[in-house]
């Protein structure tokens, strides 16, 4: 890769969710451009994989941080891990989450809390966390995973768009407020995205595949590439003048 555009070479970059899927794809997207990366998730054994995975790709780049990031003491855990491994962080990625995707009366309690919990708590406890640091050095970047189906308020969506339409509104609150501070808050929102849940999703419910993709005038799902190509932008020094912002990656599906 040509030297100037490694964008993140002496930056730390936290990752939620950086077990599997998108996240890992933005961890590697990361760590592709010189940043230290610590992976975050629930899932310990998976994450280990993960790490060792990026690393064996990047020598060194990765550490894993192990817990429910649901939790203030989750936040802190990993807040306290990252500074051990590699120091502040400048760039946080909230992109722990995913979707109980279900009507609204079929929802049971679990399931409603465990939505809230995975989408927005986990962002609410990790952007907290985080912030301090990032405000005594003048300088952040905080980029959050919502969703596209928020806006076009896709079928079976409400718990979900109630988790990530919190986060959308987290993000342009924040902005506001940190506006002066050095600090930007973006969100990213994706429609569909070829990932290994939405793939079990879309082939075990044919009919509801087929609603996601008609929304969409690409008539295909982004690619994790096409999702985290944007996070690495929002979290660049280019982007410096670009916050509160929740930008759809979603194949041209706001057209009428
Ligand atoms: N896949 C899609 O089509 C799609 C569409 C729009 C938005 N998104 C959002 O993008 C993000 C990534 O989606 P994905 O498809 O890769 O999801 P995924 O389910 O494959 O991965 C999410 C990861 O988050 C972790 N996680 C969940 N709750 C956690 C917690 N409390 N503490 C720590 N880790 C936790 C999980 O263990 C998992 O590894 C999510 O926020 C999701 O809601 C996904």
């Amino acid at each position: 890769m040509n030297p100037s555009s490694i964008r993140f070479e002496g930056q730390v970059v936290v990752v939620t969710g950086a077990a599997r899927s998108i996240g890992a794809a933005i961890a590697e997207a990361f760590a592709r451009e010189g940043a230290r990366v610590v992976l975050a998730d629930a899932d310990g054994a998976q994450l280990e994989v993960e790490v060792a995975a990026l690393n064996a790709r990047h020598p060194g780049a990765a550490v894993g941080a192990a817990g429910d990031l649901s939790r203030e003491d989750g936040a802190l855990a990993l807040l306290a891990a990252t500074q051990k491994a590699f120091g502040d962080a400048q760039v946080l990625v909230n992109n722990a989450g995913g979707g109980v995707i279900l009507p609204f009366l079929s929802h049971t309690p679990d399931t409603l809390r465990a939505t809230i919990d995975r989408n927005l708590w986990t962002t609410l406890w990790c952007t907290r966390a985080f912030l301090p640091p990032m405000l005594a050095a003048g300088f952040g970047r905080i980029v959050n995973l919502g969703a596209d189906s928020v806006r076009n308020g896709l079928a079976d969506h409400a718990a979900y768009n109630a988790a990530k339409g919190g986060v959308h509104g987290l993000t342009t609150g924040l902005a506001r407020e940190y506006a002066t501070a050095g600090i930007t808050v973006n969100t990213v929102a994706p429609c569909a995205v070829n990932s290994p849940p939405m793939q079990a999703f879309l082939r075990d419910k044919p009919e509801v595949a087929r609603r996601f993709l008609e929304v969409i005038p690409m008539r295909r799902t982004a690619e994790m590439e096409e999702v985290s190509s944007m996070v690495t932008y929002l979290a660049s020094r280019e982007a410096a003048f670009v916050t509160g912002q929740v930008i759809s990656v979603n194949g041209g599906s706001n057209m009428l």
